[in-house]
């Protein structure tokens, strides 16, 4: 079953949904990503009959791999990392499209036999064929690889059509707002913004679609959404995985760059920005940005508005695990945060005086990504709380995952002779109504690419914007190094300056 039968948000998001004739181009072939996600998304794609008729995958790395061990190692990836098993006739669909070009990043001759592999494929099947670059390399080689794909002329084949060259950006999008401004005017120089993707996984995810169409669907939610009856937010991306062999790329980002400056920030942003005017991705992304921008500078002061820590040993899963100094290819004096929390202020109508608490984090005591909006409570003249009444602020919490779904927590009367009260949970999970294999993030996100919709990729201002706010953090924690870094026990819920944030506002963290 098409996607777009199961989720009626889907339907809305594009006219159509079928893509034309593509190629999609993976910088990067050889790469963790591309076997993990990159290749199963296309696989799945190919299984619900999603792709285009005419569709070809080409692999580009340093790396000489024949086609053949290209398209074998492509197979094994599916076998490991898909959602599904590998079916013979998909594949046997696939296989015979998928092939493989050798080359280096800045070696401009390797961009000219790129563009006549693409030629030879439009030769042979007597018809243009869209190109869809997919930049899923190191960072350090994003700039020269796009500078290519001008220089090459592949940038601009079809310019101005719809199926003109497209390309995705992968994560990390610059390391800091400088990065990220120089990196976005080495994509304008080459690609003008409707060909370009950068991709943020977490819009892919149909949780945090379904944002949108709780808040905007329901009549019910709009009115509430707002100072006057929402008192605070928290957002939690809770871990439980440590940085495994991924040390080298950690220790150079850490979990602000990591987890909070974009996945995070989108969440905050689809939670509080204001109804677009349309459903169109301009639209989304204008108010995303709004929202992004009307976020005060933080109070990067002793006892301010963020807080970070590295994980220490600790039991995780009923495992022993060891501390992130302890860690494979990690510098026993990292200076690098594995945790982060942050307390938001928006200053804009709607928000004002309602903080937003982030706080994301490795090692964590349950893998769990939740947005909890919890509601002021009304005047306590008729039930206080005591004895007798158990009481609870409503809250409404959207399980982003895993057992992704909605929970409300009401007050209700304990049956009995007398009026007792307790919370109680209502709780909406997609597994139960929608059944539990259904698309990843990333077959979303290629397919919508494909299709030149840009709704969930993020804009060039977008990115800059949640990177305004975050930059400072990063300058303040480097020039501290170790000084003031907190530590929590892997396996808990992080580090005690984290409890202090809310702490100071007369709060505390939800267990999710
Ligand atoms: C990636 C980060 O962007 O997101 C990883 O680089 C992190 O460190 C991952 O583990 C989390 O993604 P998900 O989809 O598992 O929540």
């Amino acid at each position: 079953m098409a996607d777009t039968a199961r989720h009626p948000f889907l339907q809305g998001l594009s006219k159509h949904r079928g893509a034309p004739p593509t190629v999609v181009v993976i910088f990067g072939a050889s790469g963790d990503l591309t076997a993990r996600k990159l290749i199963p998304a296309v696989y799945n794609l190919a299984h619900d009959n999603l792709l285009p008729a005419d569709f070809f995958l080409v692999g580009f790395g340093r790396k000489a791999i024949p086609d053949e061990e290209f398209r074998g190692l492509a197979a094994d990836a599916i076998k490991e990392f898909s959602r599904r098993e590998l079916k013979t006739d998909v594949w046997d669909r696939l296989a015979p499209h998928t092939s493989y070009v050798a080359g280096g990043y800045d070696e401009p001759a390797a961009f000219t036999r790129l563009a006549a592999h693409l030629d030879a494929i439009e030769k042979q099947l007597g018809r243009a064929v869209q190109p869809l670059f997919y930049i899923s390399t190191p960072p350090t080689v994003f700039a020269p690889i796009i500078r290519n794909l001008g220089a090459s002329g592949l940038a601009s084949r079809y310019l101005g059509q719809p199926h003109q060259a497209k390309v995705i950006i992968e994560k990390p999008f610059g390391r800091d707002l400088d990065s990220a401004r120089a990196l976005n005017a080495t994509i304008q120089s080459v690609f003008a913004e409707p060909q370009v993707f950068r991709i943020d996984h977490y819009l892919g995810k149909e949780t945090v679609q379904d944002l949108l169409v709780q808040r905007f669907a329901n009549s019910i939610f709009e009115p509430l959404w707002n100072r006057n009856f929402i008192s605070s937010v928290q957002i939690t991306v809770a871990e439980e995985v440590g940085v495994g062999t991924r040390g080298g790329y950690y220790e150079q980002s850490g979990c602000l760059r990591d987890m909070i400056q974009n996945h995070t920030m989108q969440l905050v942003a689809l939670t509080a920005m204001e109804p677009p005017v349309s459903l169109e991705a301009e639209a989304i992304r204008d108010e995303k940005v709004k929202l992004l921008r009307a976020i005060q500078p933080l109070n990067l002061g002793p006892s301010g508005d963020v807080a970070r820590a590295q994980y220490g040993a600790g039991m995780v899963a009923g495992k022993q695990v060891p501390g992130y100094l302890a860690e494979e290819g990690i510098n026993p004096e990292s200076a690098t945060e594995t945790y982060a929390a942050l307390r938001l202020s928006i200053n804009n109508w709607r928000w004002q005086g309602v903080p937003f608490y982030l706080r994301s984090g490795k090692r964590l005591a349950r893998r769990v990504s939740e947005i909890a909006v919890t509601f002021r409570r009304p005047p306590g003249t008729l039930f206080a709380e005591g004895d007798k009444f158990d009481l609870s602020a409503n809250t409404l919490a959207f399980q982003i995952q895993p057992d992704e779904g909605m929970h409300l927590v009401v007050n209700t009367k304990i049956p009995g002779l007398e009026t007792r009260t307790q919370p109680v949970k209502m709780s909406f999970r997609y597994r139960t109504t929608f059944g539990s294999n259904t698309a990843e993030a990333y077959e979303r996100l290629v397919l919508d690419a494909m299709i030149g919709d840009g709704t969930l990729f993020i804009r060039g201002d977008e990115t800059e914007a949640s990177w305004k706010l975050c930059s400072p953090v990063l300058e303040v924690w480097e020039a501290a190094g170790r000084e003031g870094m907190q530590s929590y026990a892997a396996g808990s819920w992080g580090p005690t300056g984290a409890d202090a944030l809310l702490a100071r506002d007369q709060r505390a963290w939800r267990q999710p």
